[in-house]
């Protein structure tokens, strides 16, 4: 009958977008953007979830010393150097590529940013988080939780060792999968100056497809986020070694998310 027609018509979910259109609007969001825009768009249209996750209002301006009275605090001895090593934090070995990561934290002008607080979050060797989020049929890893912290040496140094992640699915449109990516935190000297990025690594075949990724539209700000494999720091018969280094202002900043992103 036609209401019930009209009925069902109404009810249907859109289409879910494709790949090619992804990257139509990828190309078309690069062209109009002009050259050098070192930061993500917080409003890139192929990241479906960005036009209801980024503000809309100019932020609202706090007193950083008063937030400091309320915002969580820590001190060296509250980090311990196990939590460097995402490896060992249960009974057994996670499965997967082992992997040492290192780099320096720099200010924009090459000085090391000492002692500060550096967090890693990310996917295990299958590309599956432990989230009640996360349900892609992938194995959880039993010894493996994926969460980790250091403070940077008086070089600006940070060392993890960890398993490499894998590529995962997400929703964002048919078949789409994030480039293999380490989850990154960096306090600094306030609370307010936290920084939150993605860390890369190299020859990805997923990074010309990733909305998130290319939200960043000019493409040497988008390879600074990209580790360096280095066989130096790999280790004979125990880990391969990738090197990122993070500098936190001027033109050869790492570019930051300034929204929660998959
Ligand atoms: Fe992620």
């Amino acid at each position: 009958m036609p209401t019930t027609t009209a009925a069902t018509s109404a009810a249907a979910p859109p289409a879910p977008d494709s790949q090619e259109r992804i990257t139509a609007e990828i190309t078309a969001a690069h062209a109009a953007t002009a050259p050098g825009a070192a930061q993500p768009r917080i409003d890139f249209p192929p990241y479906r979830s960005s036009a209801l996750r980024h503000p809309t209002k100019d932020p609202r301006h706090a007193d950083p010393e008063g937030i400091e009275l309320v915002a969580p605090v820590f001190g060296h001895s509250d980090i311990d150097p196990v939590e460097a090593d995402l490896t060992i934090q249960h009974g057994g070995e996670p499965i997967g590529e082992r992997m040492l990561l290192t780099g320096r934290v720099l200010d924009g002008d090459g000085r090391p940013v000492r002692h500060q607080l550096v967090e890693i979050w990310q996917a295990n060797a299958g590309g599956r988080y432990i989230h009640k989020r996360d349900q892609h049929p992938a194995p959880i890893d039993p010894n493996f939780t994926g969460v980790g912290r250091c403070l940077t040496d008086g070089d600006g140094t940070y060392r993890f060792t960890t398993i490499k992640p894998g590529p995962y699915p997400w929703r964002n449109h048919v078949n789409a999968w994030r480039p293999a990516h380490i989850h990154f935190s960096l306090f600094g000297t306030e609370f307010t100056q936290r920084l939150i990025t993605q860390m890369y690594f190299p020859g990805d075949p997923l990074f010309a497809l990733d909305p998130i990724y290319q939200s960043i539209t000019d493409r040497p700000a988008r390879e600074r986020l990209v580790a360096s494999y280095d066989h130096d720091l790999t280790t004979h018969e125990w880990a391969t070694g990738y090197r990122w280094d993070i500098v936190l202002t001027g033109t050869h900043a790492t570019p930051l998310e300034r929204a929660e992103h998959e």
